[in-house]
This record gives C-alpha cells, structure tokens and sequence, in this order.
C-alpha cells in the first residue's frame, strides 16, 4: 500500500472527493496514512477526524517557516509517507521540505497554469476575461505554481458565469482532476521529459 498525506488549511473538499474516490476503489493500492493542517480549527480537518483518519494539526501561528516545516516533516517521515497531497495547503514549502520528499509532493491550482498563479486563480482568470478557464495537478518544486504538470482539465467560461459561478465548476473538475492525477503517479508508469509528463504505453 502506497502511504497518502494530505495536506490542508481550509473546508478540504479536495481532501474529500479524494477519500471518497479511494472508498470506490479509483485508487488502487493507496490510502490515506494522515490529514495534517496547519490550522487546528480547519473543517477539513474535523471531516477526517469524523472519517477515522489520523489527522494531526501542527499550527503554524506564531512559529518560523523553517521550524514549522521541519516539524511537518518529522511527522510525515514518522508516518512512513510515500507521497505528499497538498489540498488547499495555504503554505509555501521550504526547499528542505521539497527535498525531502524530491518529486512526491503534488498540488492542486484552479487554473491552467502557467496562467493566473498566486491567489484568487479563478477571480483572476474571470476578471482577465478567459474564455477557457481549468485546473492543474503538478509536483511541486521551489517556485510557486510551477512544477511540473501531472494533469489540466479545462472548461469554457460561459457569459452568464460569475466569479463564484465559474470557481464551483472549476472546483468540481478538480475533484475529478485530483483522483486521476494521483492514480497517474503512483501507477510509476510515466517520464518525465523536459518538464513534460509522459504516460507510458503499456
Ligand atoms: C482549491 O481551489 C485548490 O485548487 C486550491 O485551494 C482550494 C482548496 O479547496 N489550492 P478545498 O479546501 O480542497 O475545498
């Protein structure tokens, strides 16, 4: 069994459909060792507790970055952690933390990366007037929303949408991004070549 953590700050819907995905047998020979938040007060992280996974919070309040993330590492080396599932994890990670776990640690972004980094993804695309608006799992490395990209879905902006219409089906897709992009990794079948991720044939 390949051992999960995931990662979170906030409501943990991705955190969610992952588990839930893992309860439909859509990801094979995985599951979820703990649910760790920097936020002891985080729903996704009480929505673990309700679901019998180990879940830890590690506040990250009044504390270094550096301290803060070698702690969060100790607990997921502790955990026996194979790959690290950042799930509205509203952190940046240390370069010790990224080298500790060197390409097995992935992150969700609501956009199609490399546009609308940082914040607020799915205001800023509508506000810029996308068209086509998405998400995009990728392994994370030292710059922000940059690695390399595992998987994108996108969608049509449609004129009636609204900020807040547009991020619920973005967040939707996500849900179905995230499961298939961390059934993609662990299946180890894949290269990576010049930042492109490549499937391989069978
Ligand atoms: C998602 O929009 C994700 O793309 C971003 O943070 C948000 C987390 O939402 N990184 P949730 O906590 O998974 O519901």
């Amino acid at each position: 069994m390949k051992r999960l953590a995931v990662l979170l700050s906030g409501r943990g819907s991705n955190f969610i459909a992952i588990h839930d995905a893992m309860l439909r047998g859509e990801i094979p020979g995985a599951e979820i060792a703990l649910v760790l938040s920097n936020k002891a007060d985080a729903p996704g992280l009480a929505t673990a507790r309700e679901r019998g996974l180990i879940s830890v919070a590690i506040p990250s309040k009044g504390m270094k970055r550096d301290e803060h993330d070698q702690a969060v590492i100790a607990e997921l080396q502790r955990a026996e952690v194979d790959l690290v599932i950042l799930a509205g994890y509203m952190r940046l990670l240390t370069p010790a933390f990224i080298a500790a776990f060197p390409q097995r640690i992935l992150n969700i972004h609501p956009s199609l990366l490399p546009a609308f980094p940082g914040l607020d993804a799915q205001h800023q695309a509508f506000d810029y007037g996308a068209q086509i608006a998405g998400c995009t799992v990728h392994f994370v490395d030292e710059q922000m929303d940059h690695g390399v990209i595992v998987l994108q879905r996108a969608i049509a902006v449609n004129p009636d949408d609204t900020a807040e219409s547009l991020s619920a089906r973005i967040l939707h897709e996500e849900h179905i991004a995230y499961a298939e992009a961390i059934r993609r990794v662990l299946s180890g079948n894949y290269t990576i070549c010049n930042r492109r991720f490549i499937p391989k044939k069978n």
